[in-house]
């Protein structure tokens, strides 16, 4: 009887210790009950050897809008830089100012599922099922330069980029008072944008809202120039050829299009920026040269060097932190008679 209690002891023990053997030195595979150990990835390795929460290393898909401008150029080349520089893989794709190129690139990057993409949209509608297949795959978007004109904002997690209205306020409250004490009628032309294009929307939208307020001030003709040189100048000869012994002032919606523009006035026999004001929006260096020439008034800025910001707010989510919807770049404005002393110091 006795020797049957202490084997009864020893066997207990026994399995006592088999089973407390296994459960030690494993706590990735203690899984809750119900959930295999696989379940939990946590604290596991992704693809390019992070730990999945920290992600240190970020695949980036960048689907561009073209390379339609100086101001294009700029902007590609901090977004590359930026992503490179922290150490993030880029996946780049250039849509040359198609949307359907841009659908597929976004296409392209969630079948490869990259960790984020960012944007920068062409035009402002018709995204909404592609946005949405990206949200499906658990694909943060981040808008980058221009915005989208869809209700629901959960398909993005914020919008870097100017405040387009704010740059046609801008030019407009520049020229009303450049003209202040003129007492005749002022006849502008606006070379727009591309077509559905946030900034060709906003940038006509502000510039209108302020001189709505001026009755002399009077846009006679408009039309796009799809943000290029070469559209610009040709849009701008069938002015002058329409009108052109009328026209007080340009408006272009970029500095592109008013140095093509600028090219077209001359070849009409007028001195730009005498015989016709000449505005642009974004400040890169062509329009500075213009200015340093005396061919151009003014050029509103429109800052595309927003790249390594743009990194920090991918990363700042990655990190768990809540960022506002929209978020808004710096900019100023820049004239004729700064240019001189600007020009060495300008970056784009
Ligand atoms: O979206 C920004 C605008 O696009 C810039 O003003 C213009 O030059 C570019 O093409």
């Amino acid at each position: 009887m006795k020797k049957g209690v202490w084997t009864l002891f020893f066997v207990a023990m026994a399995l006592l210790l088999f089973l407390s053997a296994c459960g030690s030195g494993d706590e990735a595979n203690s899984a809750p009950e119900g959930e295999s150990p696989t379940q939990d990835r946590s604290n596991e390795e992704d693809s390019n050897g992070n730990d999945e929460k920290t992600k240190d290393k970020l695949v980036i898909g960048f689907s561009q809008v073209g390379a339609e401008s100086e101001w294009r150029t700029a902007n590609t080349q901090s977004i590359q830089d930026a992503i490179k520089e922290a150490g993030h893989e880029l996946q780049f794709s250039d849509a040359q100012q198609q949307q359907q190129n841009q659908i597929m690139a976004i296409r392209s990057f969630i079948s490869q599922g990259v960790d984020a993409i960012v944007f920068s949209p062409v035009v402002e509608t018709g995204f909404e099922t592609v946005l949405q297949e990206a949200k499906d795959a658990d694909i943060p978007v981040f808008l980058a330069d221009r915005a989208v004109d869809i209700e629901d904002d959960s398909l993005w997690v914020t919008f870097l980029g100017s405040d387009f209205v704010e740059e046609g306020r801008k030019a407009a409250n520049w020229l009303v008072e450049e003209m202040a004490d003129y007492d005749g009628e002022v006849n502008i032309v606006e070379l727009q944008g591309t077509v559905g294009s946030a900034p060709a929307i906003d940038r006509k939208k502000g510039f209108e809202e302020v001189i709505a307020n001026h009755p002399k001030f009077k846009i006679t003709q408009s039309q796009t120039g799809d943000f290029t040189r070469t559209e610009g100048k040709e849009v701008m000869e069938a002015f002058l050829r329409s009108d052109g012994d009328n026209i007080d002032v340009l408006y272009a919606h970029n500095d592109d299009m008013a140095i093509g523009a600028i090219q077209a006035i001359e070849e009409y026999g007028l001195n730009p920026a005498e015989d016709i004001i000449v505005i642009g929006v974004d400040a890169v260096k062509g329009a500075f040269e213009a200015m340093v020439a005396g061919k151009m008034n003014v050029t509103i800025e429109c800052n595309p060097q927003f790249g390594p910001q743009l990194v920090g707010l991918i990363e700042d989510h990655f990190a768990g932190n809540e960022l506002p919807k929209r978020i808004a770049v710096e900019e100023s404005m820049y004239t004729m008679d700064q240019a001189a002393d600007l020009i060495e110091s300008r970056t784009y």
